[in-house]
């Protein structure tokens, strides 16, 4: 089976990510290269940034998968969620954007969601909230555990997160582009078995090869049974509502 991608920029004109189609299908083309089979569009829910609405994004989904070429990574959607305002009242609604089975699935509450913290402060009691979405809820998902500052000496801390949540780490940090700390943190969290998942966080057809610079790290680094945890079986399990063993 072929890699899933839990986290991506890859839909044109809603965030900082993909600025026409054509980059939209680029990027989907050289991550077809790369072995991912099947791509999440995660764009932003971010106050004040930006906040695609549902009818933008399916429209944009819509546009993209009409102009991919046969063979070409199948794309779903989910959303990154910033942990604002617009996150907290979403979460007491139990209507957090989540990832969405394909458009020919039965339509179900999303399993799953996409969240990511302020870079600088980690928000008071975030496990404690952590605990109260995923009881009776979708599994909360953290996108880039290595980019939170305040965590970087606590591996204590993303032990008892990873209770909680999946951590899905970037492949750019992997990989070493993200800056040496990021590189150190990324690295740690899949050698010491915290990692659930990895995902590409492309952003523009430039990042494609940065990801592609995690896989090979993982594989040299771990061998290709990491790659396969990482990149296959964890983000179906993820998918699935579970958190990755
Ligand atoms: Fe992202």
């Amino acid at each position: 089976m072929g890699f899933i991608d839990l986290h991506s920029h890859v839909l044109p004109g809603l965030d900082d990510g993909a600025r026409s189609l054509d980059e939209s299908v680029t990027m989907l083309g050289l991550l077809g290269q790369l072995g991912f089979e099947v791509v999440h569009a995660t764009p932003h829910q971010k106050v004040g940034s930006w906040t695609p609405a549902r009818e933008a994004i399916d429209g944009a989904c819509a546009k993209v998968v009409a102009a991919l070429p046969p063979g070409a990574p199948a794309l779903r959607l989910g959303a990154e969620n910033m942990w604002d305002e617009l996150f907290l009242g979403r979460s007491l609604d139990r209507c957090i954007p989540g990832y969405r089975a394909p458009a020919d699935a039965p339509a179900q509450p999303p399993r799953a969601f996409l969240f990511e913290l302020p870079v600088m402060v980690v928000p008071p009691r975030v496990e404690e909230r952590l605990f109260a979405i995923r009881r009776g809820g979708p599994l909360p998902v953290m996108a880039h555990p290595e980019r939170y500052t305040p965590l970087w000496d606590h591996l204590d801390r993303f032990e008892a997160l990873g209770q909680q949540c999946a951590l899905v780490v970037d492949l750019a940090a992997l990989g070493g582009t993200d800056g040496a700390r990021q590189c150190r943190v990324a690295r740690t969290l899949v050698e010491e078995g915290l990692a659930h998942a990895a995902a590409t966080d492309v952003h523009q057809p430039s990042d494609v090869p940065l990801a592609g610079a995690g896989i090979a790290w993982l594989r040299k680094r771990l061998g290709s049974s990491a790659a396969t945890r990482l990149l296959d079986h964890g983000p179906r399990q993820i998918l699935n509502g579970e958190l990755p063993a």
